[in-house]
């Protein structure tokens, strides 16, 4: 072993550990941007990194990134785009049980490749009238399946008749009809439908859509050969898409500690509904709060762990080991840690509760080891650097607002002086709290007789494009910090973390300065 040089002192005097740096910084509660992390010998390149993770016995994520339980965030397309990219979604509860449901078989049936739900247009329109659809709609793409009232599939109007030139054509005219589009039916797609979409199109050179039917010759679904082939190329990728042992896509929800009028916990109602959840396929649920380490929803845990023992529980939130210690001996698997640090949180304000967070995950980290579960950094995260300083005292990151611009987000655009938004507000906004979710923040939604005091904010956030291209970015910069730090997965960055505080001037010169920015970064 080679000796101990003078510089290693130096260092270790400076860049310090976990263990040494928040201890000595104990009176102080410090976020992501009042640290940094010291780079550190590599012989990793950033490409080379894993980022595995594993929440529970039976939850592993090849991204540590889950979307957040929240209704401007995650409902099934953000949870099948999440878990394609390695990732999780969880649903959030911000709708009927039954909702929830369908949500969740949406993401576990989803077959990559197909389009579900094709747009569609009727034989009785004109080629103009789909030209006007196109433009209002904003479509990227001029193919349609032609369908009856009864959704049978009667043609395919081509993109090469998609065109002015055409207008006044009827589609049923203009359609290739019935017979001479290639069709199969679910069953042949067993059991591989990716397959065998890919071996149709090597067989129809030229043919460039497949329709799917059923027995009854209703439209099902759509392949189309650019997305195969983009999907033959994922299979060499390095993040695998997030799946259970059956090869679907991983899907969790969120539950509330739902009470029965007389303010008691509603069991019944509760494991009703985890017990449909489950039958669907849901790989883990999240018991969602701004107050976990309350008995509410420590009752809630132990009442899902024992009804059903093998399931992995998320819980939260909390910022203190107690917190975490309590909710793992209630049955949690994996505790949420987070209380005010989100984007659209005014808990901090309304309440003056809350902990900055990279205090609360280290305080949280010593709980978590002693109980052996994991926990998750839920909030406050604006770039990839607060991943990585996240993620080298926790296992996995919630994002609210950094995917709610995205177009698998619910909601609509808006347009605002030619710039274009979509909706994001918090659960404990007035208007979400009246959508459902005013239980998370101890208040019922349906209590007129008090006010209920809200602790988020409605908001906008500029749309960015798609999930698979914002986590992307995000990917590169995580892999880029483990790089510097020497780290081939996240283990090695736990172990090889060395943290500095930083002064405000520090903080300035951390980001583009003294230069007129014409190209953000990212
Ligand atoms: P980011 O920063 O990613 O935070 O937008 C998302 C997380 O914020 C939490 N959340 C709230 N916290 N009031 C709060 O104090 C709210 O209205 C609210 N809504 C969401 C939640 O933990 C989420 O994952």
């Amino acid at each position: 072993m080679a000796a101990k040089s003078n510089s290693d002192d130096t260092d270790s005097q400076f860049y310090l550990t976990a263990d040494t740096f928040f201890p000595r910084h104990a009176n102080t509660g410090l976020t992501f941007d009042d640290v940094t992390l010291a780079t550190q010998f590599s012989q990793i390149l950033p490409r080379e990194t894993v980022l595995d993770t594993r929440l529970a016995e039976n939850l592993e994520l090849h991204l540590p990134i889950i979307s957040a339980d929240m209704d401007t965030v995650t409902e099934h397309a953000m949870a099948i785009a999440m878990a394609l990219k390695g990732g999780l979604g969880l649903v959030h509860y911000n709708m009927t049980e039954k909702q929830q449901l369908k949500e969740v078989s949406r993401v576990k049936n989803h077959v990559h490749g197909l389009i579900q739900e094709p747009i569609t247009v009727t034989a009785d329109l004109s080629v103009s009238d789909v030209l006007e659809l196109i433009e209002e709609q904003r479509y990227t793409f001029s193919t349609f399946p032609v369908v009856d009232k009864a959704g049978n599939l009667t043609g395919l109007l081509s993109g090469s008749v998609v065109k002015p030139r055409y207008a006044d054509r009827r589609v049923g005219d203009a359609a290739i009809p019935r017979t001479s589009v290639h069709a199969v039916t679910e069953k042949e797609l067993e059991p591989d439908p990716i397959r065998v979409a890919d071996q149709f199109f090597t067989d129809h050179p030229g043919i460039n859509k497949l329709l799917v039917v059923d027995d009854a010759d209703h439209l099902k679904g759509l392949f189309t050969l650019s997305d195969v082939e983009r999907i033959a190329l994922e299979k060499s990728a390095q993040f695998k898409p997030a799946r259970d042992a059956e090869f679907r896509l991983l899907c969790g929800a969120a539950v509330s500690a739902t009470r029965t009028q007389g303010g008691e916990l509603d069991r019944e109602r509760i494991t009703t509904h985890v017990g449909a959840l489950l039958e669907r396929g849901v790989d883990a649920v999240a018991v969602s709060t701004a107050h976990g380490h309350t008995q509410g929803v420590g009752d809630t845990v132990k009442l899902i762990r024992d009804a059903f023992p093998a399931l992995p529980i998320i819980a939260g939130n909390v910022t203190s080991a107690a917190g975490v210690e309590y909710l793992a001996d209630c049955g949690a698997n994996s505790i949420k840690v987070g209380q005010g640090p989100g984007s659209i949180c005014t808990t901090r304000i309304v309440a003056g509760v809350g902990i900055p967070q990279l205090t609360a995950l280290y305080v949280a980290a010593k709980g978590a080891a002693a109980k052996g579960v994991t926990i998750i950094a839920d909030g406050g995260v604006t770039k990839s650097g607060d991943i990585v300083k996240a993620l080298t005292l926790s296992n996995a990151v919630i994002c609210g607002g950094l995917l709610a611009g995205c177009q698998e987000s619910p909601g609509d655009i808006v347009e605002i002086s030619g710039k274009r938004y979509k909706q994001y507000r918090g659960m404990g906004s007035l208007a979400a709290m009246k959508a459902g979710s005013a239980a998370r923040y101890g208040h019922s939604a349906k209590d007129d007789t008090r006010k209920i005091a809200a602790e988020g904010v409605e908001a906008l956030k500029e749309v960015s494009g798609s999930v698979d291209s914002v986590l992307t970015q995000l990917t590169g910069g995580i892999q880029s910090g483990l790089g510097y730090l020497g780290a081939s997965n996240l283990a090695e960055l736990h172990d090889k973390a060395r943290y500095l505080r930083i002064s405000a001037a520090s903080q300035h010169e951390s980001k583009p300065h003294d230069v007129i920015e014409v190209k953000a970064g990212n």
